[in-house]
């Protein structure tokens, strides 16, 4: 099926309406591509780049296993790490490590994944991407309370415009998600997403890879095992002491969200891949597969390999964050917005022995234009890996299928916090309620910059401002960026499970001030 039959239609549903009522920021900064948020300074010196091997985060092993279920447990726990050479950095953690541990699951089995609070912090979990009950899911307000605690910790809310405290489902301790696995292989992953607090959590270290395998991609050709890389890119600033900087509103972090100097989004000064300042990697000259995840929370990349391999195209996408693409997609700079995931093979055999191919981030400047280095070895290794012309058989939604039409605007609001359709979030207030099963028509608009995430389900881009579909929209998604003053058309159909999900801008800042909504499916 081709996209470009779309146009017409994405054209007239969009029409001159929805692009006029969205307001063009007046500083003209915040146009600017990938300056979503505003830089915040180290305050101590930053290591030489490419010094560091990249680490790769270890794989979870379940603590036991039945006919259906693979039994985990994660404890978040605070751990002192040395992420800069020399210098200790507290972290909040998922298991002692930043990453977290690798979730490794099979699609068709269900994962079910005990955590255990040990921070000194309540904690929510989120598996973004996954396609989980609504009791399992990390609604904001169902805390996972310290071990010890006593229940229930008055909630901090009332402070904040708009979120009105409600009660959400506390414990005390422990608390365990069930991941059913009905879906296909993807690159998802797992952060910390308490309400007005999902910023400061991610930030200290709060995010691990959770990743989907089934038959489909087993039986490609792809580059597997210790060439099957997740790389998970993060920006952040270290105090003097050095632990992670962030400006929160508040030291005893009984208020949400930053200081209002940064609520268009915390951007750090160090680049980290899988938690090391800008690391190196030796290869083979060989094929690669490096699933790319955003985990940082504000800030945008433009990934190119720097020298390009002649002929271009290295970046040959074979994923997005719902799995893989019905055919493979060539780039020579992969976009890349908070929380998105693409899936890419690199063919390190297209560089003469010995090159130096630096990652690089286009949207940077200064020591942020880099993100790592990799190493081309001497080594011609016949691995066996192509990427095949057909990789999955992808259903494509039909918008004429569409039984509902929904907008979604995303802007500030007329104080310090940001809203979606004109209001700050609000639990148990809920703002579209799409049939099980059914597909439908969601529009989203925006002032400024916005990553805009729905749990639950993927959908699919069809189309930007009228028009066709950006070169990074491809495959299904569930983070879909929009620039500012832009308009995007998904369609989505939300299956399985009914009850409420979140739909949020995933500039964790925007997110933890308010720009969240509940939808509910039924
Ligand atoms: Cu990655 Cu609702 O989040
Ligand atoms: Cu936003």
């Amino acid at each position: 099926m081709n996209r470009r039959r779309f146009l017409g239609l994405g054209a007239s549903v969009l029409g001159a309406g929805a692009l006029a009522s969205v307001a063009v920021p007046s500083a003209a900064y915040l146009l600017r591509e990938g300056r979503p948020g505003r830089l915040l300074d180290s305050d101590l010196d930053l290591p030489a780049a490419f010094q560091v091997p990249l680490p790769v985060p270890a794989v979870l092993q379940p603590v036991r296993t039945d006919g259906t279920n693979d039994y985990y447990e994660i404890t978040q726990q605070t751990a002192a790490l040395e992420i800069l050479p020399g210098v200790r950095t507290e972290a909040w953690t998922y298991g002692g490590t930043y990453p977290g541990p690798t979730v490794v699951t099979r699609s068709g089995r269900a994962a079910v994944i005990k955590h255990r609070n040990q921070l000194p912090v309540p904690s929510v979990v989120h598996l973004h991407g996954g396609h989980t009950p609504a009791d399992s899911d990390g609604y904001p307000i169902d805390l996972l309370l310290p071990v010890g605690s006593a229940l229930p910790a008055a909630s901090s809310m009332d402070g904040m415009p708009g979120m009105r405290h409600m009660a959400g489902h506390d414990l005390v301790g422990e608390r365990t998600h069930t991941y059913p696995g009905k879906q296909r292989a993807a690159t998802l992953w797992y952060h910390d997403h308490r309400m007005g607090f999902t910023g400061l959590g991610v930030w200290r270290g709060l995010s691990g890879f959770h990743l989907v395998h089934d038959d489909e991609e087993g039986a490609l050709p792809l580059p597997r095992g210790e060439r099957d890389l997740p790389l998970m890119l993060a920006d952040r600033s270290f105090a003097a002491d050095g632990s992670f900087k962030y400006p929160a509103a508040d030291a005893s972090l009984a208020v949400p969200g930053v200081v209002s100097g940064y609520m268009n989004g915390v951007l750090g000064d160090v680049i980290l891949v899988n938690g090391a300042p800008w690391p190196r990697l030796d290869v083979d000259r060989a094929h690669y597969r490096l699933r790319l995840l955003n985990a940082s929370n504000a800030r945008l990349y433009r990934l190119e390999l720097d020298p390009q391999p002649s002929g271009g195209d290295a970046l040959v996408q074979i994923g997005s964050d719902g799995g893989l693409l019905a055919a493979p997609v060539t780039h020579d700079a992969i976009e890349i917005a908070p929380a998105e995931r693409f899936d890419v093979v690199v063919d390190f055999s297209r560089y003469p022995p010995g090159t130096r191919v630096r990652l690089l981030n286009r949207f940077g400047s200064g020591r942020t234009a880099e993100v790592m280095r990799f190493d081309v070895s001497s080594r011609a290794v016949s691995d066996g890996a192509t990427v095949p012309d057909k990789l999955s058989t992808v259903e494509e939604l039909n918008p004429s299928a569409a039984v509902a039409t929904r907008d979604f605007t995303f802007r500030r609001s007329r104080g310090d916090g940001w809203t979606i359709n004109g209001d700050p979030y609000e639990p148990g207030r809920s703002v579209a309620d799409p049939a099980l099963g059914k597909v439908e028509l969601w529009r989203f608009s925006t002032d400024l910059h916005h990553p805009v995430h729905l749990h639950l389900d993927h959908f699919q881009v069809i189309g930007r401002n009228g028009g066709d579909p950006g070169p990074w929209d491809e495959g299904w998604k569930d983070t879909v960026d929009l620039r500012p003053a832009e308009a995007v058309e998904v369609l989505v159909r939300f299956t399985d499970y009914a009850g409420t999900f979140m739909m949020h801008c995933h500039n964790l800042e925007h997110e933890d001030m308010a720009m969240m909504a509940d939808f509910t499916v039924g």
